[in-house]
């Protein structure tokens, strides 16, 4: 049953078509947004998720954009039980993640799968961005890389990571690092990797460079995000292509982009893009 649904005898029609009907569900918490109009009434409707999903036990309201260098959302309690530490499922594996202290997105699963997919045997992977480290453990743990290094710059994040490499048993796999990712490359990963996954999309530009560089010198693969507005007519995905084809150009670098799409849209006429470039080496 859908919220909406549920408090259909409760909320006048104008205030039911304000009502988001959608939220996110990370482990045993659900996170909602509530319009201005509806905040004196968040117990009631925490009160309706937690009728509708059995598991949830806390129910917390996001007051605001997620922001900052470690891309965290302010977090309001609403419901249940008082905390904001959950461990979430996700294609079998387990991530344990502070809401509070991490990010985490429990709609990249398909994405994180996408790519765990595409990766070769004895592959060696940088992960520039890695949060508590769910692209990374799903990797590891649905093909046979050989290495993964997975950076963040947030320490609570790292911890959680690492907690997380420990609970996925991908110990001998995933080598979790602190610090900046453009930092940690420079000085320890120059011309390691076959393939560089970069889910930072506010960031991704800017840091492409060190993508590069962390690529073998036969080239390799990067997994590209970025956020991108697109008005009628406008194909965003075609956008952040060329926006990012003009930057490797002017490099002088070989590349292919063999497949983009869109993730997810993240606002009105707001989405988030994926491109997989193919680095073939430089002149
Ligand atoms: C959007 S989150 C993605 C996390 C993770 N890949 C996921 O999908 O759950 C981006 C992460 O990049 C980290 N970050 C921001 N700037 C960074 C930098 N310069 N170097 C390394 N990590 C950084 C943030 O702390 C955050 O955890």
């Amino acid at each position: 049953m859908r919220l909406r649904e549920k408090l259909a005898g409760t909320f006048s029609p104008n205030e039911l078509k304000m009502l988001y009907n959608s939220f996110d569900i990370v482990g045993d918490i659900a996170i909602l947004r509530l319009p201005k109009a509806l905040e004196s009434r968040g117990e009631v409707i925490a009160e309706a998720v937690m009728q509708i999903n059995k598991h949830v036990r806390t129910v917390l309201c996001q007051v605001g954009p997620v922001s900052g260098e470690h891309r965290l959302r302010e977090l309001k309690w609403l419901l249940g039980e008082k905390k904001t530490e959950t461990i979430h499922r996700e294609h079998g594996c387990l991530f344990k993640v502070d809401l509070a202290k991490c990010y985490f997105s429990p709609r990249l699963l398909y994405e994180r799968m996408r790519i765990a997919r595409q990766v070769n045997p004895g592959e060696v992977i940088v992960n520039m961005f890695a949060g508590v480290g769910c692209f990374s453990i799903i990797i590891a743990k649905y093909s046979r890389a050989r290495k993964i290094y997975s950076i963040d710059i947030n320490p609570d994040a790292v911890k959680y990571m690492q907690a997380n490499i420990v609970l996925n048993k991908v110990e001998d796999i995933i080598e979790a690092i602190e610090g900046d990712s453009k930092e940690v490359i420079i000085s320890k990963l120059k011309g390691v990797a076959d393939r560089v996954l970069m889910p930072l999309p506010e960031k991704a530009y800017e840091y492409l460079d060190y993508a590069l560089m962390a690529l073998k010198s036969a080239g390799g693969i990067i997994h590209y995000y970025d956020f991108e507005h697109a008005g009628k007519n406008e194909d965003p995905v075609a956008k952040v292509a060329e926006k990012v084809s003009r930057k490797l150009l002017s490099m002088k670098v070989n590349f292919n982009v063999t497949f983009a799409r869109i993730v997810r849209t993240v606002g009105p006429r707001w989405y988030q893009i994926v491109l997989d470039i193919f680095i073939t080496g430089k002149d």
